[in-house]
């Protein structure tokens, strides 16, 4: 039986996707922008079979963490298969396998390297069979419709993804080549509150009145301030970021959150860096209590340093 195979990275959002117009298609109510974490993957392959139905497995193999999809979950990504096969013409069944060279519970978002690399594995299998040809855009709003992050995933070092409905790479003096990447974890626990029902709920909060606007500011502002290398000035905006994105969440009806007393001490390592150096990471979180460090290469020393208070 003839097997199709594709990867694709996990990326970090600076400006957060929070909010959206559509849900049907994960329409954002603001742009966003994130760098892409090149080293941290999922593979996907996808293999007819005559048994009538498509089916979800694990892909083995030493270079993957073992992971084990709930049941909501495969439906979610065999349902989006499903509706990948009817975008792309993809005839039969298939079983689809999917892991990745990151572990499940090690605070990084799957959904964005997975859905994306659906995405391309099915692309790649219907152009086989003669759909039509998409750019690098196109596709990755496909992908959007499955997760809205993982359009962000087809492009380094940076992807752009704008509210006009369109992702792009950006070149920005910082890259994957000269920066470095730590999470926190603080908790390994699954969420009760998904980033699928987040999206939804935050539009209930009073501040979220304004919140297009402020994220569209602190986008330009960001973008300029990596441009020229104004490092202090980047983790000034991604402070404001990514705390304005869990304001949302306490302030939502029903109010939830997913910050602890391990995120919050996390969070002071780092800035405590900036307090006594005047140098540090950016710091930022997503819909989760794990907490994300990113450092220019030449505060390693830094990097190390919180990494071994970390532990
Ligand atoms: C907080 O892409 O997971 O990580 O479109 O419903 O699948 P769905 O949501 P998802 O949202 C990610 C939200 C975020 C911020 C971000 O990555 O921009």
């Amino acid at each position: 039986m003839k097997k199709w195979q594709a990867e694709a990275p996990s990326n970090i959002a600076l400006i957060k996707y929070m909010g959206k117009i559509s849900s049907e298609t994960n329409q954002p109510t603001n742009s966003s922008i994130s760098l892409t974490l090149s080293q941290l993957k999922t593979f996907v392959e996808i293999e007819e079979t005559a048994s009538g139905k498509d089916t979800w497995e694990a892909l083995k193999g030493e270079q993957y963490h073992p992971i084990q999809l709930g049941e909501k979950a495969q439906t979610r990504y065999l349902d989006f298969f499903s509706r990948l096969k009817d975008e792309f013409s993809i005839r039969g069944n298939f079983i689809v396998r999917s892991a990745s060279n990151f572990p499940a519970d090690c605070g990084i978002a799957s959904s964005a390297s997975s859905f994306a690399a659906l995405t391309q594995v099915s692309y790649d299998c219907g152009r086989d069979s003669g759909c039509k040809e998409l750019d690098l855009n196109q596709l990755s709003q496909v992908s959007r419709q499955g997760s809205g992050s993982s359009c962000r995933s087809f492009f380094a070092p940076w992807g752009l993804w704008t509210t006009e409905g369109e992702c792009k790479s950006v070149d920005l003096p910082y890259n994957s080549e000269n920066l470095l990447h730590h999470v926190a974890i603080v908790s390994d626990e699954k969420k009760t509150v998904s980033s699928s029902e987040a999206h939804l709920r935050v539009t209930s909060s009073e501040l979220f009145l304004g919140r297009p606007e402020r994220a569209h500011r602190r986008l330009e502002a960001l973008m300029s301030s990596l441009q020229s290398e104004n490092w202090e000035s980047a983790y000034q905006i991604c402070w404001q970021e990514f705390w304005d994105m869990h304001a949302l969440f306490e302030t939502s009806h029903p109010h939830f959150g997913y910050m602890n007393a391990g995120s919050i001490e996390a969070i002071q390592l780092g800035k405590s860096q900036w307090d006594n150096e005047g140098r540090g990471p950016i710091i930022t979180m997503d819909a989760g209590p794990n907490v994300h460090f990113i450092y220019r290469k030449q505060d390693q020393d830094l990097f190390d340093g919180l990494k071994k208070s970390l532990k």
